[in-house]
């Protein structure tokens, strides 16, 4: 099965952010947006991982002690970038809360997964994907070219005021199925991590 670790976006987020999706659909047909059932925050994406592993990947993430936190998501930008868009993304920053936020709660992950033979990612950006071009791949492949479609919507974001889309306070992250399909991807939670309400530290106990 295929999985990932992420965070949810809250309703009202999730609305601002769809409600911007279809502007930008309306103006320059021919993009492929995310539904707005699946946006999401991912923490660290895992691949393929045999189903009789699901067990330690669960006590390991369930081990993972860090308390709620504030994000913001606001402005708008491309991977890799914007003369040769493959990504179109929503920006996560960090709004306040007893911890460092996101990254290094993606940190967190990462160092829990480790030891179970997850690679580090090369570098954690925090991001919600919109769009996607081609493969969606963050770095091109070969012989794919940007379709002139998202060259547009690249021209016509750059040229506008950056959008806020909401604060919201992050109490839990998820283990994720994806089934990818013709119709799209399928995102199933597979399990809840709670973090703590107040409280400093990350310290695991
Ligand atoms: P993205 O949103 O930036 O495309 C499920 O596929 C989630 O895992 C997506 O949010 C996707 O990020 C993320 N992800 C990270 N690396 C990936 C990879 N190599 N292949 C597919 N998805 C990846």
């Amino acid at each position: 099965m295929r999985l990932f670790v992420a965070i949810d976006i809250d309703e009202s987020i999730r609305q601002r952010l769809d409600d911007y999706s279809q502007r930008m659909k309306s103006r320059v047909p021919g993009v492929r947006f995310v539904a707005p059932g699946n946006y999401h925050v991912t923490l660290k994406f895992l691949g393929e991982v045999a189903a009789a592993r699901l067990p330690e990947l669960k006590a390991a993430l369930g081990a993972i002690r860090y308390p709620s936190f504030s994000l913001d998501v606001r402005g708008v930008g491309f991977f890799p970038n914007h003369r040769a868009p493959r990504v179109f993304w929503a920006g996560i920053g960090y709004a306040g809360g007893e911890s460092a936020g996101l990254a290094s709660l993606a940190r967190q992950v990462q160092q829990a997964l480790e030891p179970l033979g997850f690679a580090p990612e090369q570098e954690f950006r925090a991001h919600l994907t919109l769009a996607r071009n081609g493969s969606g791949r963050p770095r091109p492949v070969r012989g794919e070219r940007a379709p002139e479609a998202f060259a547009q919507l690249s021209r016509l974001v750059t040229a506008e005021a950056p959008p806020e889309f909401g604060t919201m306070t992050a109490r839990e992250f998820f283990l994720y199925e994806s089934r990818l399909s013709p119709a799209g991807a399928v995102y199933t939670r597979l399990e809840g991590f709670g973090l703590r309400d107040g409280g400093a530290g990350t310290d695991a106990g």
